[in-house]
């Protein structure tokens, strides 16, 4: 097969934890006999200071065109002050909606070797494994009218939280289809005791159901959903929920995997014709400016999001499941970055792309 891969390192860590996962897919690619064609493009930061723009025309043209696009992290300090067009963060949200990847998939896997990482008492995290599916490209985060106007005390910021129908609908179809494919179970989240938006939400997503007999469907309030995942994170498999509430819950969600690093995430479109998905990959941490170029960051939610495109916008499952089984070990040689608290000394974001090409090719020898 061939692979045609936009990377966009983007700022900060981005371009460290992506240096590491394109080793990987190059390793997997070879180990598998796969053609692997990469191009490079800018995005946020990296963007704004080559084109005055977060989001340029050709990082748009060579997305489009890719079979896949891999992407680092996007936000630098020098912007925190910027008007929001003139911001990094608008590059990320420009690339989601011109790809229309509506659904963003956020596995929270709690790897055993991993556990002592997690700050809440072990036996609660153990074996908990859910997956949060994040509505991205409407919500809050699009929705006109928007921005600030006036002056004097009447000065004013506006947003708004909107979706129709059909955009609730496409993602709720998105979360039966994966539980289908786990433990059956969706858990929609919203704030319908006094939204409306969520209010036509809940009603969407329960009429949806009806298509999906093998599926249960509980609903919760996003406040309780917070409260719940640390509690008793184990009762969720899928959860579904809009864009602004996934994000916010998606961080909180970290903390079972003991470190924010840790977590990958797939962003689905629209199916192509081959079948693949239309799909952006990146990791769920942000740039970590304060870390950056030092060689320490965790670069296996990075790596996690190439098992993912291979997966998702490949169909190639066994090499998604050698990518997995490969940080599995590395995880459990405690060969880890110091997120991860190792015994030992840690590990550098390079060593553990390393180690995790090498687990990878003492399988694909022994296969
Ligand atoms: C995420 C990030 C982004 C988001 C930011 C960087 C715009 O926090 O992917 O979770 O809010 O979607
Ligand atoms: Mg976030």
């Amino acid at each position: 097969m061939n692979l045609e891969i936009l990377l966009l390192a983007g700022d900060g860590i981005g371009v460290e934890v992506t240096r590491e996962a394109e080793k990987v897919l190059r390793h997997v690619a070879e180990a598998f006999g796969h053609s692997l064609s990469v191009s490079r493009g800018l995005l946020g930061g990296a963007a704004i200071h080559r084109h005055g723009d977060p989001f340029p025309e050709e990082t748009r043209k060579l997305a489009l065109e890719a079979d896949a696009t891999l992407l680092g992290a996007v936000g630098l300090p020098e912007f925190d002050n910027a008007p929001p067009e003139k911001r990094p963060e608008r590059g990320l949200l420009g690339i989601r909606k011109a790809l229309g990847v509506y659904a963003n998939l956020r596995p929270v896997e709690c790897y055993r070797a991993l556990l002592a990482c997690s700050p809440l008492k072990n036996e609660l995290v153990e074996g908990a494994d859910l997956l949060i599916v994040r509505e991205l490209t409407g919500g809050l985060y699009y929705g006109a009218p928007r921005g600030i106007s006036g002056s004097g005390a009447e000065e004013r910021g506006v947003n708004t939280m909107t979706y129709t129908r059909a955009e609730i609908e496409r993602i709720a179809h998105m979360a039966f289809q994966l539980a289908q494919k786990r433990r059956k179970k969706v858990t929609s989240v919203d704030k319908s005791n006094v939204l409306e938006t969520s209010q036509l939400w809940r009603r969407v997503v329960t009429e949806v159901s009806a298509q999906y007999n093998d599926v249960s469907l509980d609903h919760m309030l996003v406040d309780n959903c917070a409260m719940q995942l640390v509690m008793n994170p184990k009762r969720f498999d899928v959860v579904v929920t809009e864009n602004m509430f996934g994000d916010i819950l998606s961080d909180e969600a970290a903390v079972l995997a003991g470190s924010i690093g840790m977590l990958p995430s797939a962003s689905l479109g629209g199916k192509r014709e081959s079948g693949a998905w239309t799909g952006l990959y990146e990791p769920v941490h942000g740039s970590a400016p304060d870390i950056a170029g030092q060689n320490k960051a965790n670069p296996l939610g990075a790596i996690g999001s190439v098992g993912a495109m291979l997966q998702y916008s490949f169909g190639l499952v066994e090499e998604a499941r050698a990518v997995s089984r490969a940080i599995e070990e590395v995880l459990i040689s405690g060969r880890v970055t110091a997120d991860l608290r190792p015994s030992g000394p840690p590990a550098t974001t390079s060593e553990v792309g390393d180690a995790v090409c090498a687990a990878l090719a003492v399988r694909a020898a022994s296969a």
